[in-house]
């Protein structure tokens, strides 16, 4: 059974989590493979709303494995939260069900003050970082002096490092930004505490999911954020500090490249982006008003992890036809073509124009992306489709849409998403 990949192919809150949870139904492990908290996906089961951030969302299906890979970065107090969160929802995650890998970096609280004190030294210029530590607790991966979740087998050395953590950064904290240092002693002591609670969780993942793939059991990757938060692929600046494209996959969770076999690509029927940096593509007014909803639905534009509004505009095929690329997308899954119901005309962009010359494909990649969007412009439809399971009973003007999108990208819509709930999907 090979390695299928879930990957947001925009900014992020693209729907992934509402798929993961539907194919974990046929998946034996789902495992995150980067990322942390910053992600928020949300998994609708009849009256049941799982919020997630860091648990795989294909937990949520019984029978499945999650795992956390070796590219995230763990708040530990985070993650302890969701299992009792999920607990609370009568969802049991234990050492069975939830492996975390030993080379997987913390996130301290010494992380969340630095990139709070970041973003405001960055000022107009700031990332609009989602203020969870994310940036910093990669930046110590990177600078080779990050705390990895094996540390915590060892409790008395983990208690030294992260004093020794905190009392570095409160350095950096106090001379560098003008901010309040911390307190070194009770960060440890809450430390070693989640260390007691996590141990047993501690696995070697690219053994674990290796021994499955070898086995013939199948493997979910989810993605967290989007083909354009990409730290390399993406908007840079105005990026995440890790890898979502689906190579990430294979680096993130310790797997090599003979496993693969889909990679779906989740592209929500418009644009939005949550955060600063450019979107050629936004729209707003009362357009933006409409696609972003007043917050009265759940699904509603605004952000699962800050609450904030999120940006909104018409679909880019500009931009995802280079996520097509970057990712090796083989398949396409629609989600919210509902939302577009009632809108009188449908606006996808599909090229840029720079003086006389129009662009099919980024020039230069997404970091620059000071171009006029060209529009062609489809009909709407009136009905509300969110009953719909069919796809011969979408509305023409519904289909077109999703045919002319398969058209210009050349790659299958093999799922449309009507709807958050798990049945509210279209096979085609
Ligand atoms: P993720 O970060 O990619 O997992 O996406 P989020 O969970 O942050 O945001 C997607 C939101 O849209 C969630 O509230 C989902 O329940 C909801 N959603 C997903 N698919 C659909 C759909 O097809 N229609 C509607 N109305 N809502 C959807
Ligand atoms: P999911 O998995 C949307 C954005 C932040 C900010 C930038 C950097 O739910 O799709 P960070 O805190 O990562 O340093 O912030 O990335 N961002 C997301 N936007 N969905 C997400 O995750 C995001 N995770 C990070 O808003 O612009
Ligand atoms: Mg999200």
């Amino acid at each position: 059974m090979p390695l299928n990949i879930i990957i947001g192919t925009q900014w992020g809150d693209e729907g992934k989590g509402r798929v993961v949870d539907l194919l974990a139904g046929q998946a034996d492990y789902v495992a995150r493979y980067n990322g942390g908290d910053n992600a928020g996906h949300t998994v609708q089961v009849g009256k049941q709303t799982f919020k997630l951030h860091l648990i795989p969302s294909g937990v949520i299906q019984p029978h499945t494995v999650g795992v956390i890979g070796n590219g995230l970065v763990v708040n530990p107090a985070v993650l302890l939260q969701e299992v009792e969160m999920l607990r609370a929802l009568d969802i049991e995650i234990g050492p069975k069900r939830l492996k975390i890998s030993h080379a997987a970096h913390i996130i301290t609280p010494a992380h969340l003050a630095l990139d709070a004190a970041r973003e405001q030294a960055r000022g107009i210029g700031k990332i609009g970082t989602t203020l969870r530590g994310i940036g910093p607790a990669y930046n110590h991966k990177t600078e080779r002096s990050g705390l990895r979740v094996e540390a915590m087998r060892d409790l008395e050395n983990f208690a030294e490092s992260l004093k020794a953590h905190v009392e570095t950064i409160n350095k950096q904290l106090t001379t560098l930004y003008n901010a309040e240092p911390l307190d070194a002693q009770a960060v440890t002591e809450e430390y070693v505490n989640y260390a007691h609670q996590l141990k047993p969780y501690i696995s070697n993942v690219s053994i674990l999911l290796s021994q499955a793939l070898q086995h013939g059991e199948n493997v979910l990757a989810e993605g967290a954020q989007g083909t354009l938060l990409d730290l390399d692929h993406g908007t840079y600046p105005y990026v995440t500090s890790s890898n979502p494209t689906a190579p990430g996959a294979l680096v993130g969770l310790g797997l090599g490249v003979g496993h693969i076999g889909h990679v779906i690509g989740v592209t929500k029927s418009f644009q939005t982006r949550v955060g600063e940096g450019p979107f050629p593509t936004e729209v707003d007014g009362s357009t933006a008003g409409r696609l972003r909803g007043t917050g009265v639905n759940p699904w509603d534009e605004f952000g699962t992890t800050t609450g904030r509004p999120r940006r909104v505009g018409w679909l880019d095929i500009v931009l995802l036809r280079y996520a097509l690329r970057v990712n090796g997308v083989t398949e396409l899954t629609i989600t919210k073509l509902d939302v577009l119901s009632g809108l009188d005309a449908l606006k996808i962009c599909v090229g840029y124009r720079a003086g006389d010359q129009v662009y099919a494909d980024l020039p230069l990649g997404p970091t620059d992306l000071d171009y006029e969007p060209v529009y062609e412009e489809l009909n709407g439809w009136r009905e509300d489709i969110m009953s719909v399971r069919a796809w011969d009973d979408l509305p023409a003007a519904a289909q077109a849409y999703v045919e002319h999108i398969e058209a210009l990208c050349g790659v299958p819509a093999k799922m449309i998403s009507v709807g958050p709930e798990r049945e509210q999907i279209i096979q085609r």
